[in-house]
C-alpha cells in the first residue's frame, strides 16, 4: 500500500523561543535554528514542526497571533524564514507550522477592529455578548489560564459587552460560524501553503465550534475559581456538533489541493470520539495529538497506558492513522514525567524513546528528548514564565492557599519544565545565548548537554538515531500489525510488530525494577536476534533469558 509521507515521517518538534539564540537577545531565533539543521538532520528526523512562529505579543509565546502572515521580530524576518525552508527542504526536510485557528491576539487588526463598534464590519469576527440584567458576564465559563478571577469573558468599555477568550483575556475566540472570518482564514492557510510549507500541526482544533446559545456549564464549581462562581470545563467547547462540518469545509477549500500532513491537537477526546476526525474518508485532518497518556494529573499505570494504546492502535483498522508521543511544550519532560530523571536517566529516556519509535503510528519528539533533558523546579513563582502556571497559583493564593503548598502543586505539571532553554553544552546559560535567557536555564545543564551527550558511550543521542534508522530499515515498524504480548503485567510492556517480510519483537521494562519473568512460550519457540538495546551489558539472544534490568529496552528480529 501506498504511504502517505507523514506516515513515514520522523518529526521534531521546534519550541524556537529556547532552542539556539543566534544574535544574544536571550530569545532563541530562526539563524539559530539554520545553525543546528546539521545536528537535526544527523538525527534522521525528516520533518520539523514549529511552535509558532507569527507575529505576536508573546503573552502565551506565540499562541497569541496578531499577525499571521509575518515572522515575529524576536524569531527573525519572513526573509530568514523562507530561507530555512528552503535550506530544510533541500536536506529532505519538511516543515511544518503551528496554526492557531481558535481565537488571536487582541492585538490582532481584526480585533482592534471589531471592538470599535457594534455594527464594524469585524464585530463578528469574534463572540461578543451584552452583559446579564445584573452586569455579570454572559455565562459561568472559567478561561483555561485561570486569569483574574477566572471567567472566559472580558468586559469591553468601549461598546459595553463582553467577549469570549478561552484561554487568556488577550486572546479571543475567533468565531467561526462567520463565513468572512473563513474566508480570511482560508485566505492566510494558502499563503503559508503557497509558499511550500508542508503541514500544519493545528492549534485546540477541537474547540473551534461553540455549543448553540453558550449555555452555562452544568458541572459543579471547583476552586480556586470555583469560589468566584466560574467553571473550568475544558468540555464545553470540545467536540461539539458542527466541528465535523467546519474540518470538512476547510480540508475541501485548503488542505486537500496540497500535499501535507495535518495534526490536530485534541484535547478532551478519548478515542471512542477520535475517529470522527481522523478515518481517512472523512476528509477533516490526518492524525490527532490526544492526551490519554500524556496530561492527565494522576500518573498513568503501565496497565493503563497499554489499554490506552491498544484502543489508539485499534483506530488504525478503521481507515486512520495515529500520532504517538508522550510529552511536548505544554507538558512536563518525558524522562520526568514518566521515566525517573535521577539514577536511571539514561536508560529510562531511551526506553520510552522505544515505545514512542516502534508503535504503530508517526513518532514526534520534543526538542531535548534525544538528549534527556529533565523538569525544572523553580524555587519561586517569578521565575516561571508561562500563563498557566502563574494563572492558577495567584487563583490558588487569592482562595488562601499558601505560596510553598501552591508551587508544590503546580511544580511537577507546569509546562515551563519543557521551556526552559536547550542545553547545549557546559558553558555559560548552556549554550543556548550568550544573552540574559528569557526564562532561566535549568541547573543541572553541566551534566546535561548536548556536547556531553555526544561524547557519552551512552549517548541518548545516539540511541534516538538508532531507532529512527530501525523505522527506514524495518518495514514493520510503519507498516506492520501489532499485539501485546504479557498485557496483564503491570510493568513490562512487550509486543509484536509482524509484516510480510519480517517480525519483530519489542521487550521493555517499564520500572525502576529488576523484574524476573519468562517470555511466552510462543515467543521461546523461535530464534531471536537482538537488533537494538538500551543496556550494554546484557546477553544479545532471547534463549533463557529471565531477568530484565529497570528500564530495559530491546529490540529483536525473528530469524527463521
Ligand atoms: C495549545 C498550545 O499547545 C498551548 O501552548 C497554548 O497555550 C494553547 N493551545 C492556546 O493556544
Amino acid at each position: 500500500m501506498k504511504k502517505e509521507w507523514w506516515q513515514e515521517a520522523v518529526v521534531y518538534q521546534i519550541y524556537c523561543k529556547s532552542f539556539c539564540d543566534s544574535n544574544g537577545d536571550g530569545i532563541g531565533d530562526l539563524r539559530g535554528v539554520i545553525s543546528k539543521l546539521p545536528d537535526i538532520k544527523e538525527l534522521g528526523v525528516n520533518c520539523i514542526w514549529f511552535n509558532p512562529l507569527y507575529r505576536s505579543p508573546q503573552v502565551d509565546n506565540g499562541y497569541d497571533i496578531s499577525d499571521y502572515q509575518d515572522i515575529d521580530p524576536s524569531y527573525g524576518t519572513l526573509d530568514d524564514f523562507k530561507e530555512l525552508l528552503e535550506l530544510a527542504h533541500s536536506m529532505g526536510i519538511r516543515v511544518v507550522m503551528d496554526l492557531v485557528l481558535n481565537h488571536t491576539s487582541d492585538e490582532h487588526k481584526w480585533f482592534q477592529e471589531s471592538r470599535k463598534s457594534k455594527d464594524n464590519p469585524y464585530r463578528n469576527y469574534y463572540v461578543w455578548r451584552a452583559p446579564k440584567e445584573n452586569g455579570k458576564e454572559p455565562n459561568n465559563w472559567g478561561n483555561y489560564f485561570y486569569e483574574g478571577r477566572g471567567s472566559a469573558w472580558q468586559f469591553d468599555e468601549l461598546t459595553g459587552e463582553y467577549y469570549l477568550h478561552n484561554y487568556s483575556w488577550k486572546m479571543p475566540d475567533v468565531n467561526w460560524e462567520y463565513e468572512p472570518l473563513r474566508q480570511e482564514m482560508y485566505k492566510m492557510m494558502r499563503w503559508w501553503l503557497d509558499l511550500g510549507v508542508d503541514g500544519f500541526r493545528l492549534d485546540a482544533i477541537n474547540r473551534l465550534k461553540k455549543p448553540a446559545g453558550l449555555p452555562d456549564s452544568k458541572m459543579p464549581p471547583a476552586p480556586p475559581v470555583g469560589i468566584y462562581g466560574y467553571v473550568v470545563d475544558r468540555a464545553i467547547c470540545t467536540n461539539v456538533p458542527g466541528i465535523h462540518e467546519i474540518l470538512r469545509e476547510i480540508n475541501k477549500n485548503v488542505w486537500s489541493q496540497y500535499d501535507i500532513m495535518t495534526v490536530g491537537e485534541t484535547g478532551n477526546l478519548s478515542s471512542d470520539g477520535a475517529l470522527d476526525y481522523i478515518c481517512q474518508s472523512h476528509n477533516e485532518i490526518d492524525m490527532v495529538f490526544h492526551f490519554e497518556i500524556g496530561k492527565n494529573a494522576n500518573i498513568i499505570t503501565v496497565n493503563q497506558y497499554k489499554e490506552t494504546q491498544q484502543r489508539w492502535i485499534d483506530l488504525m483498522k478503521h481507515n486512520a492513522w495515529i500520532s504517538q508521543f508522550l510529552t511536548n511544550h505544554d507538558s512536563p519532560r518525558q524522562v520526568s514525567r514518566f521515566g525517573n530523571d535521577k539514577e536511571y536517566r539514561v536508560p529510562s529516556a531511551k526506553m520510552l524513546a522505544t515505545l514512542v519509535h516502534t508503535m504503530p503510528g508517526t513518532p514526534f519528539v520534543y526538542q531535548g528528548e534525544e538528549i534527556g533533558m529533565t523538569n525544572v523546579y523553580f524555587d519561586t513563582i517569578d521565575d516561571y514564565n508561562e500563563r498557566y502556571t502563574i494563572g492558577k497559583y495567584n487563583t490558588m493564593i487569592e482562595a488562601g492557599v499558601s505560596p510553598e503548598k501552591a508551587l508544590g502543586k503546580l511544580r511537577d505539571l507546569s509546562r515551563d519544565n519543557a521551556r526552559t532553554p536547550y542545553q547545549w553544552n557546559d558553558s555559560a546559560n548552556a549554550g543556548f545565548t550568550t544573552g540574559k535567557p528569557w526564562i532561566k536555564v535549568n541547573p543541572r545543564y553541566p551534566e546535561i548537554n548536548f556536547e556531553a551527550d555526544r561524547k557519552s558511550p551512552d549517548s541518548i543521542f545516539e540511541y534516538y538515531k538508532k531507532l529512527i534508522q530501525m523505522r527506514r530499515d524495518h518495514p514493520a515498524i510503519i507498516d506492520g500489525n501489532f499485539r501485546f504480548l504479557m498485557m496483564e503485567h503491570p510493568q513490562m510492556v512487550v509486543y509484536l510488530r509482524k509484516c510480510a517480510r519480517e517480525t519483530l519483537l519489542v521487550v521493555t521494562n517499564f520500572s525502576d525494577d529488576k523484574i524476573k519473568i519468562e517470555l511466552p512460550q510462543e515467543i521461546q519457540d523461535f530464534t531471536w536476534e537482538r537488533i537494538l538495546t538500551n543496556r550494554a551489558d546484557t546477553q544479545p539472544s532471547l534463549s533463557g533469558r529471565t531477568e530484565w534490568l529497570p528500564w530495559e529496552a530491546e529490540v529483536y528480529t525473528l530469524s527463521e
